[in-house]
């Protein structure tokens, strides 16, 4: 048996799932320019819902043994009427699912509609304790109010979903994240709180030492004492684990350790060997093109061929020769595929 052989039996299965119907969005983070995009444009190369269902019901096929979590994601989920209706789908094939969202849609009715497509796991972006410093960032006055109003919405009308909140680290709220946990914790009808580095802002040209630039300059940490301090209450409040039920920190206490780095090095790569998503995660855009890696090519489309399909394939193989090489601080590495086993955390 050859290596690559060898290699397509261990890689049989991806562990992570992020699917995309919108890659655009109506709020104005600063951190993310995915809202420089109309969001009411329906693109011409967007599949139709059957074949979103007939790509998730690929994906049972491929993953019988141990299916992942698949995050709904993008831009703005809500904004697309499908994102429920594949949740459900998904749902109904034995999939455990999680949506990503702003939250800013969810109003009694949508709360109602989220119920009944029995989504597992809700992740709200919420980045700061302070309302101005959320609305700031998030650049729409009344958003924070907007998180709160969806939480208690999301208790009442889909009592079966976990409510998580997600934070990006940057300068503009490293000063209250601390604030931000203990009051996610206290709060009572929050099962976690994730937090991500801030990378570099999404829909960006992509630059080298993007953190230098004057155009981020708000964003990326000035003060390093106080993020290692920071970093360092993180993962003691990790580890000590001391939190009311049901609430816990999600990131692993490694991760904390990780970000120190990272901000304090952000070329240094954050793992101590290589990329693992040549075998790890399938990404789905808009257009249906599934990607390993959002910054490498696309392995196929759904539109035309089956994920097993392309996942087993001579392309999906070239494609993870060129992953193996790669050491970027992206946003999987840092953030949403961080890999425990092997950071750099010393
Ligand atoms: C792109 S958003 C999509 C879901 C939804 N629109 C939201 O804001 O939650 C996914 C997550 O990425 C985070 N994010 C945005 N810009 C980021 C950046 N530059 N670095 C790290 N995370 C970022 C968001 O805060 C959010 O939690
Ligand atoms: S982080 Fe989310 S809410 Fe903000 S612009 Fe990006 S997609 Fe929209
Ligand atoms: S390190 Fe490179 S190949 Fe791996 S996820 Fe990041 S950009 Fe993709």
């Amino acid at each position: 048996m050859d290596y690559w052989q060898e290699y397509i039996t261990e890689a049989a299965q991806p562990s992570y799932c992020c699917l995309a119907l919108i890659e655009s969005c109506f709020m104005h983070c600063k951190m993310c320019y995915k809202w420089l995009e109309d969001v009411n444009i329906r693109k011409p190369d967007e599949p139709a819902l059957e074949q979103w269902k007939q790509a998730v019901s690929d994906l049972a096929l491929l993953c019988k043994d141990n299916k992942p979590q698949i995050n709904f994601a993008g831009g703005e989920p809500l904004v697309r009427e499908e994102t429920l209706v594949l949740i459900e789908h998904a749902q109904g094939l034995g999939f455990d699912t999680l949506l990503a969202t702003n939250a800013f849609l969810i109003d009694k009715n949508k709360a109602v509609e989220i119920g009944r497509s029995n989504l597992g796991n809700i992740s709200i972006s919420l980045d700061g304790f302070r309302p101005q410093t959320h609305d700031f960032m998030r650049g729409v006055t009344g958003a924070h109010e907007k998180v709160l109003k969806a939480i208690d919405f999301i208790k009442r009308f889909s009592p079966q979903t976990n409510i998580y909140l997600n934070c990006v680290i940057c300068e503009l709220n490293m000063h209250e994240i601390i604030d931000l946990t203990k009051w996610a914790d206290n709060d009572g009808r929050i099962n976690g709180l994730g937090f991500q580095a801030l990378t570099q802002p999404f829909s960006t040209p992509v630059e080298e030492f993007w953190y230098r630039n004057e155009k981020y300059a708000s964003l990326w940490p000035k003060d390093i004492g106080k993020v290692n301090e920071t970093m360092g209450q993180l993962y003691s409040l990790k580890l000590a684990n001391d939190f009311k039920a049901p609430f816990q920190i999600l990131n692993p206490a490694n991760q904390f350790r990780a970000f120190k780095k990272y901000f304090n090095n952000p070329d240094k790569f954050i793992k101590k060997g290589r990329c693992h998503l040549d075998s790890w995660a399938i990404n789905i855009t808009p257009a249906g093109q599934v990607h390993l890696c959002f910054n490498m090519p696309s392995i196929g489309n759904i539109k035309s061929t089956s994920i097993k399909d392309m996942w087993n394939s001579d392309l999906a193989r070239d494609v993870r020769g060129r992953i193996q090489l790669c050491r970027k601080n992206c946003q999987a590495m840092v953030n949403c595929n961080f890999d425990d086993s092997q950071s750099y955390s010393e």
